[in-house]
């Protein structure tokens, strides 16, 4: 089973910032003020603008996917077995046509109600006064995004499927965010290849048995087409 995490740099060429490059988006923003419950608590309308900013610029047609996502859309419909867990918060895996994509960092696309614990399609903007579709109640709707201090999502099945890959790949991440980037590790403890693929060599490059480099929209297409061929 292929293991594959991805990260900010597999949207960057589909014109979504990363967080942590110059221009990032953690170089706009505080991530205190945006990306922690204390900073919900403190300003909800500010943190509720961001993510609408975030998602209208998803939705605006601009965004598309681009072939590094593609191309591992076209690795599972090969029939090989492939876990795709993705930090991002963008739906471009889906876009481009990978049925399952674990997100586990949430999505922008959904609403999360603290009153019954629901997560809901959520496409406009989000505000405290909106309903949640599932139970009916207002003011309990946030971004269904995983903030710093929070459990990411699907971890149990996540270290699950890492005990069990052969070959666990890393795309586009810095390797600044644990657990994500502790991921590679329990893979490699049992057993598995790992290989990154990044920009440049990552926080966590040394954890790594192989590295490609240079812009995944190139990179991505070019390990996949190898591995059809059974290099690797
Ligand atoms: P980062 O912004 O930390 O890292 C992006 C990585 O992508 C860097 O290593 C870049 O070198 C690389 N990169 C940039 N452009 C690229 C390209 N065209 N092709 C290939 N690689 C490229 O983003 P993440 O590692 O995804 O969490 O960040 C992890 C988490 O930190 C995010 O999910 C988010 C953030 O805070 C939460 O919001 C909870």
């Amino acid at each position: 089973m292929i293991f594959i995490l991805t990260g900010a740099g597999i949207s960057r060429e589909s014109g979504i910032d990363t967080f942590r490059d110059k221009g990032g988006l953690w170089e706009k923003v505080r991530v205190d003020d945006v990306a922690t419950l204390r900073g919900f608590r403190k300003d909800p309308k500010r943190v509720y603008e961001f993510y609408d900013m975030r998602r209208r610029e998803l939705a605006s047609g601009k965004i598309l996917p681009n072939p590094a996502h593609l191309a591992l859309a076209r690795l599972e419909q090969s029939g090989r077995e492939v876990f795709l867990v993705t930090q991002n918060v963008d739906d471009l895996h889906e876009r481009a046509g990978s049925r399952n994509v674990v997100h586990m960092h949430g999505e922008l696309l959904k609403a999360l109600c603290s009153l019954c614990g629901a997560s809901s399609r959520w496409e406009g903007d989000l505000g405290g006064g909106d309903a949640c579709p599932a139970c009916g109640r207002s003011g309990g709707l946030r971004p269904d995004v995983v903030w710093f201090g929070e459990m990411p999502y699907r971890m149990d099945e996540i270290e699950f499927a890492c005990s069990r890959a052969d070959v666990f790949v890393s795309i586009g991440t810095s390797g600044a965010v644990y657990p994500a980037a502790g991921l590679v590790r329990i893979a490699k403890a049992h057993g598995a290849s790992s290989l990154e693929i990044n920009l440049e060599p990552s926080l966590t490059a040394g954890s790594f048995d192989g590295g490609r480099y240079g812009p995944a929209s190139r990179t991505v297409p070019e390990w996949v087409e190898q591995l059809a061929c059974k290099i690797m």
